[in-house]
């Protein structure tokens, strides 16, 4: 039986994925590295120092260990800045009205995320109080595609991985839910998430009506 529901956070609660792009551009462009849409793709749910290497290889840059973690700090500081600019009004279309829900009907939620940034993301978003746990960045050490993250976030809530349904947004993430055993819930295009349990083109689709349908005999 579900209880529990882990939730990716950019991409899936909020479009982050937009300010982490301008701030790798920004990055790059000091760099005079190239950086577009298509390789910013390659980035999603993948952590920062990953994100900042496969920036360099893209660019068959030579770049130090040192200055590639200052590179990553420079990132990270303008991304953060940022952050300053979301407000209760930037959850991506059904996200909030699927948490309020999950709330009412008392199941558990987690936030299995990436980002080493997430506490401060949900709190420009007002959202600290839809999670009973916030697995982040800080949490574990391998990042997804390692199913970690949700694991963590599993066992916290006192759950097993298969009571759970886990929300994400990137390849990596749908091959940590399915590496880990959870119902994983993609959101975005066929070639990114196709290989999820199900599958919708956006949050505001995934309503906790249609996944209840879908997974019907484990409600
Ligand atoms: C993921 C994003 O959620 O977090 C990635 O999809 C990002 O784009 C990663 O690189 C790490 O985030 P942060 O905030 O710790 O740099
Ligand atoms: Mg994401």
């Amino acid at each position: 039986m579900i209880k529990g529901f882990i939730f990716d956070l950019d991409g899936v609660i909020t479009d982050t994925a937009e300010l982490h792009f301008q701030a790798w551009k920004i990055l790059s462009d000091s760099m005079n590295w190239e950086f577009d849409r298509e390789l910013n793709e390659r980035l999603r749910g993948v952590s920062r120092m990953d994100s900042i290497n496969i920036i360099r290889e893209h660019n068959n840059a030579e770049v130090s260990e040192e200055k590639l973690v200052e590179l990553a700090t420079r990132k990270n500081e303008i991304y953060v800045d940022s952050l300053n600019q979301i407000t209760p009004k930037d959850y991506l279309p059904g996200a909030q009205e699927l948490l309020t829900l999950l709330r009412q009907e008392s199941f558990l939620v987690a936030l299995g995320s990436a980002s080493k940034n997430s506490t401060k993301v949900l709190q420009q978003l007002d959202a600290v109080k839809y999670f009973d746990i916030i697995g982040d960045g800080n949490s574990v050490s391998k990042s997804k595609p390692a199913p970690d993250i949700f694991l963590f976030g599993a066992e916290r809530l006192g759950l097993k991985p298969e009571e759970c349904i886990v929300y994400e947004d990137a390849e990596a993430g749908i091959d940590a839910a399915k590496a880990g055993g959870f119902y994983a819930v993609g959101i975005g295009p066929e070639e990114r998430v196709g290989h999820a349990d199900i599958r919708f083109d956006s949050m505001a689709r995934a309503t906790l009506f249609e996944v209840k349908s879908h997974f019907n005999e484990l409600f």
